[in-house]
């Protein structure tokens, strides 16, 4: 059974102050059914990608507020996967139609974050990491910046070669009107922004966002259809204290190969990415850790400008994590809407062209979770 992605609809990503949570889940849902044509009957089941809605709003039942927004009984599952929410909840969704239970089903990520203030956030995030890293009171970006230190200390890098993956994000974000961030930055505003956690800079960090973005897939084919290759999930330790090399990411190794196989592509297969760079080190780990660059030569992607949207292999046409946001469930699926929009040619400014093959890598935490998903025109 093939599985094809009808369409999306991505809400503004950013500090949407006038929009409740309520507000995202109705523009996305019902955008995307307006968008694609879709009668609500049509679909059969629902999966939400969400981390913090019960943190935030002590509101666990997110199924059944989706069920009262648009008066419907079918089954809506809410999927939990740290800031990989969003792409677990495409992966089940993917999973369950190859197997022939469903025809039709539809995806949404969103999160609602910037109602309290960043520390509560920051506390709130750290529930994807393990009790003896949130005790020690490190943070996400605490965490990423020790991954950072050893991979400078084994590759003799500096922030330098990390500024030229945050300078091309926001590049792009700078062509993408759905940003949290539609600006460009120097390199002199890289150097002289503050720093979080040493070595990450505010330009390392993605920020803290709203937003929704939806998909519909389904084993029928239409006009726009990009069908949806592969799917794959794998898991790793969530303490980085019990990995071995914390400057690969285990989970990203596993689900790529995967996809591979399912897919019967190869790396050299890929037309553009969408990978996961919570922080400017992790998109230089994705890069190598899936194969398209060796250990200690990620930033070269950005540095070459290979990875910029006219370039060999574009990453992060979005503007990626970091400019274009990451309100946490919604961002996996975004990273697929992005693709779909690329390989139909819809990306204005910023469309990569001739792309037939793209790839979304979406983790959670610092790579307890990681999802590949494969696209194909
Ligand atoms: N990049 C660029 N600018 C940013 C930014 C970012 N990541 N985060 C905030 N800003 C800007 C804001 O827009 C604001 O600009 P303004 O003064 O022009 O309005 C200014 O910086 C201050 O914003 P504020 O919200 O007060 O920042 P903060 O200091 O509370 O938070 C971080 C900044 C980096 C700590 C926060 O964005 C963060 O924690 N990011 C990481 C989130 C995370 O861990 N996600 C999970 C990943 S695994």
């Amino acid at each position: 059974m093939k599985v094809y992605i009808k369409g999306g609809y991505q809400t503004k990503f950013g500090e949407l102050w006038d929009k409740s949570l309520e507000d995202l889940v109705f523009e996305s849902i019902s955008k995307v059914l307006k968008d694609t044509n879709t009668n609500l009957k049509q679909i059969e089941v629902i999966y939400v990608g969400n981390m913090l809605v019960p943190q935030i709003y002590n509101q666990n039942h997110l199924n059944s507020l989706i069920s009262e927004l648009f008066n419907i009984n079918i089954p809506i599952i809410r999927v939990e996967s740290a800031c990989a929410s969003g792409g677990v909840a495409v992966n089940q969704a993917f999973v369950a139609l190859k197997s022939g239970l469903y025809k039709n089903a539809l995806v949404i990520g969103v999160e609602k974050m910037t109602d309290l203030p960043s520390q509560k956030i920051s506390n709130f995030l750290m529930s994807a990491a393990s009790t003896q890293e949130r005790l020690s009171g490190i943070t996400f970006p605490g965490l990423y910046a020790l991954i950072a230190q050893k991979y400078f200390s084994d590759y003799k890098l500096t922030s330098k070669e990390l500024s030229y993956i945050s300078i091309k994000n926001h590049f792009h974000a700078s062509l993408n009107e759905k940003s949290h961030f539609p600006f460009t930055i120097s390199k002199k505003d890289y150097l002289k922004s503050p720093v979080v956690s040493s070595p990450l800079s505010l330009y390392d960090c993605s920020p803290i966002s709203d937003g929704a973005c939806s998909i519909i897939l389904s084993v029928e084919k239409n006009k726009n259809s990009i069908e949806l290759l592969s799917s794959q999930l794998a898991t790793d330790s969530i303490s980085l204290s019990k990995r071995n090399n914390i400057c690969e990411f285990k989970s990203t190794k596993v689900a790529s190969s995967n996809a591979f196989w399912e897919s019967g592509l190869e790396i050299k297969d890929i037309d553009l990415l969408e990978v996961h760079d919570c922080f400017s080190i992790a998109e230089i780990l994705a890069l190598e850790d899936m194969g398209f660059y060796k250990k200690g030569e990620g930033y070269l992607s950005s540095k070459l400008k290979h990875s910029y949207y006219f370039g060999k292999l574009p990453v992060n046409t979005s503007g990626g994590l970091k400019a274009c946001g990451h309100p946490v469930g919604a961002t996996g699926v975004k990273q697929v809407f992005e693709l779909f929009n690329q390989l139909n040619g819809f990306c204005k400014l910023r469309q990569v062209i001739n792309a037939k093959i793209g790839l979304s890598q979406n983790i959670g935490g610092t790579g307890g979770t990681a999802v590949i998903n494969i696209l194909k025109k």
